[in-house]
């Protein structure tokens, strides 16, 4: 089968949502952990960004109660720009519209339960129908190195083009043992050819030091797998478990992406991520860079 075959177009994307968020309490109390700012906006808006830029055309929201404002965000507010177009505010208003997704290019649907990730993704199937997907876990923000031009999901994108099939993108880290982990079998530059994957290993047992940084592109036969999938690592529907299996029939590969993820459902990571992406802004970067330093020394005092 030629590549391009092998890689039908990637043109929707799966965003779980329905996360609690309880490791950033109580912050994210009355709030979805997914709307906290990251210097100027939600953090579900770089995530969305960087979709965009990967040629996604469609979301889908898996989301749970208390998250409309997620919905809201994505909507019109037109009280917010009919006031602001009473006062002139036109730049405001532009930026405004920038942000904005086209009708019709964005789905939401309830997990009812915390059942797990891989539940989350199941339930977006009739959705995503029969086609290639992307996953991106929107509490994993990812930036790519500096001077490349690449997000993640871009990257993973130009390596679907050649190989097809599923792909994770993977990062090295000092606690595997919190996230999903791969077994890499052999490197082709940044594409690596697994051997096999596990969810959460106990301390000590890890196949190696590269996670699974929460941006999946997955063909559609893995929901067949999900319906019948047993619970696994912290009594939930694992994604990763589901992986393991569509791995014994189809092409997995993981792409070492150039850049880095921060942990946004993590109070430090957060931090972290507000850090890098305010000295990322090119409007602010000058004046985020004295004003963090600033902090710094007067706290060291
Ligand atoms: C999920 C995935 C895990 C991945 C992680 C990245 O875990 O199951 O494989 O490494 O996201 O954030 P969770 O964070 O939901 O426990």
């Amino acid at each position: 089968m030629s590549a391009e075959m092998k890689a039908r177009r990637v043109r929707k994307a799966v965003l779980p949502v329905a996360g609690l968020g309880t490791r950033v309490l109580p912050a994210t109390k009355a709030i979805p952990k997914e709307m906290l700012p990251v210097f100027d906006r939600p953090a579900i808006q770089y995530v969305v960004d960087e979709a965009l830029a990967a040629g996604i055309e469609h979301f889908i929201f898996v989301t749970g109660r208390n998250k409309n404002a997620i919905e809201d965000y994505f909507d019109r507010a037109y009280e917010l720009e009919d006031t602001l177009r009473q006062k002139n505010k036109t730049a405001l208003l532009a930026e405004l519209d920038s942000f904005a997704l086209p009708p019709g290019a964005t789905s939401f649907v309830r997990q009812q339960a915390p059942l797990g990730l891989g539940h989350a993704v199941w339930c977006a199937r009739d959705i995503v129908g029969d086609e290639p997907f992307a996953v991106l876990l929107p509490d994993m923000l990812t930036m790519a190195a500096p001077g490349c031009p690449k997000s993640c999901l871009e990257q993973m994108m130009e390596h679907y083009g050649y190989v097809g099939g599923n792909l994770i993108a993977v990062e090295p880290t000092d606690a595997p043992w919190n996230y999903g982990v791969i077994a890499p079998e052999s490197h082709e530059g940044r594409r690596i050819k697994m051997a096999g994957m596990v969810e959460k290993p106990p301390k000590g047992t890890e196949p190696s030091n590269l996670f699974i940084t929460g941006r999946y592109i997955l063909q559609p036969e893995i929901f067949a797998l999900l319906e019948s999938q047993g619970k696994g690592a912290g009594g939930e529907i694992q994604l990763t478990d589901s992986m393991v299996r569509l791995m014994q029939t189809q092409d997995f590969h993981a792409v070492a992406y150039d850049g880095r993820s921060y942990d946004c459902g993590d109070k430090i990571g957060y931090l972290n991520a507000v850090a890098a992406f305010s000295l990322a802004n090119p409007e602010h970067r000058e004046a985020a860079a004295q004003t963090l330093s600033a902090a710094l020394e007067k706290a060291r005092r």
